[in-house]
């Protein structure tokens, strides 16, 4: 058993922060959290301490989607919508990643930006290409990160070098998953079904991989409902469908499987109700949403649902890949949406979005992102001293943190109990 001591601040629930000053967590060997104590018991008081003093410990950061290839991209062209901004921004740019040395190039510091900002877990969009893909894995076992990582499949309105064939995508895939569970690394980086969204996807390509995520029993991940202009053009192609979601659907890529659908902007009616009955993760990418004006997701709706959602930096629509930013973001669009709905659909609170990004993302990887028994202890030190030139009381220290702080007051990080150290850029 390991013991740590510092400022515990977690979400249990979404509606409030539970917060134990200078409390203790017990950890087993496996990277389990055991219990967690407000003053340490008498049996276990022989044991070795690590102290943190008086920092904050948090639960790791969940991002459930982002494109690795786009990395370079971040912070540009974003001077387009969905649709044009793919085609004259994004294509040229994830082929590029045929070239696998480009591949290692970029995603040496990909992997390393989401150690440094507390991504502990992620879910990510590779691109068609093999060999990248496989790397981009390889750098995640490697820095000890959880992640879910997508060979992303698209046979249509793509460029020709940035298309695959329903059997390479299955195949690839397949390759892909074999690899990790040669690699010994516990099942923390593993792989999920990516088609990248309907228009990219032919029903074959849909048929194939709904096949292949119930025959290998893998996740999916995808896009839902971001711009309008896209929501039309999914009606043209996929006319014998309800909704955006109902085409998913039909080829098993809709809660048949556990599912990440980023965006969701537009999503109401039989679409919502089809993603609370399938268990649908709703990922809510609000600086993306922002950046590529595509709208604003009624997370609200969504949590009252009772349909499960996490926050997602999507870089490089969004432009950012600190949590920190995406949970200021996902409160500030939230109180805009407030306006706009002349208060009908209420704005979240700071621990609703807290809860987001840890405890609520979290559950797509299992038990993860809280300090409860049984949890895996996936948690950020946060040294955030500067910030308390007064006395702020811990919640506060951590609101301001939330606004006021970034990566370079994160101390140490943990993944599923294991101390990590910087990964190699
Ligand atoms: N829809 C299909 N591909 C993409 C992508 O790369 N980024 C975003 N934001 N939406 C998409
Ligand atoms: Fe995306």
């Amino acid at each position: 058993m390991k013991l740590y001591r510092a400022n515990l601040i977690f979400t249990p629930t979404k509606d409030a922060f539970r917060i134990l000053p200078h409390g203790y967590i017990a950890v087993r060997e496996d990277g389990i959290i055991d219990q967690v104590y407000e003053s340490l018991p008498q049996e276990l008081q022989s044991l070795p301490v690590t102290d943190y003093g008086d920092r904050l410990m948090i639960p790791g950061f969940c991002d459930l989607h982002v494109h690795a290839p786009q990395y370079r991209n971040m912070g540009i062209a974003m001077d387009l919508e969905l649709l044009p901004w793919l085609t004259t921004y994004t294509f040229p740019e994830e082929a590029k990643f045929a070239d696998v040395n480009y591949a290692d190039h970029i995603y040496r510091r990909f992997v390393h930006e989401l150690w440094m900002q507390g991504s502990m877990r992620s879910a990510v969009f590779g691109t068609i290409h093999p060999e990248g893909t496989r790397r981009l894995a390889d750098l995640f076992v490697q820095a000890g990160l959880g992640s879910r990582i997508g060979l992303v499949a698209m046979d249509r309105n793509a460029p020709d070098n940035l298309r695959n064939t329903p059997q390479q995508a299955v195949q690839d895939t397949l390759a892909l998953q074999q690899h990790l569970s040669q690699h010994g690394n516990d099942d923390l980086v593993q792989t999920i079904v990516t088609p990248r969204f309907i228009p990219s996807c032919t029903p074959q390509m849909l048929t194939a991989l709904g096949q292949l995520a119930k025959e290998q029993n893998l996740a999916v991940q995808s896009h839902l409902s971001e711009n309008r202009s896209e929501i039309e053009w999914v009606r043209e192609l996929e006319p014998e469908s309800s909704c955006y979601g109902d085409a998913y659907y039909r080829y098993g890529l809709f809660g048949q499987q556990p599912t990440l659908m980023a965006h969701c902007c537009y999503t109401e009616g039989e679409e919502l109700q089809m993603m609370k009955d399938h268990h649908v993760y709703v990922v809510h990418c609000p600086t993306s949403n922002c950046n590529i004006a595509s709208g604003m997701a009624p997370i609200r709706t969504f949590l009252d649902a009772g349909i499960p959602v996490g926050l997602g930096s999507d870089v490089a629509g969004g432009h950012n890949f600190s949590i920190l930013r995406i949970i200021q973001y996902a409160i500030q669009v939230s109180k805009l949406v407030y306006a706009q709905t002349h208060g009908e659909l209420q704005f979240l609170s700071l621990s609703e979005a807290f809860w987001l990004a840890t405890k609520s993302g979290g559950s797509f990887f299992g038990k993860v992102g809280s300090f409860e028994p049984g949890y895996e202890l996936d948690a950020l030190v946060i040294d955030d001293g500067y910030l308390n030139y007064d006395h702020y009381t811990l919640e506060q220290r951590l609101e301001r943190y939330i606004y006021l702080g970034d990566d370079r007051d994160i101390r140490w990080r943990f993944c599923r109990g294991t101390k990590l150290v910087e990964p190699v850029m």
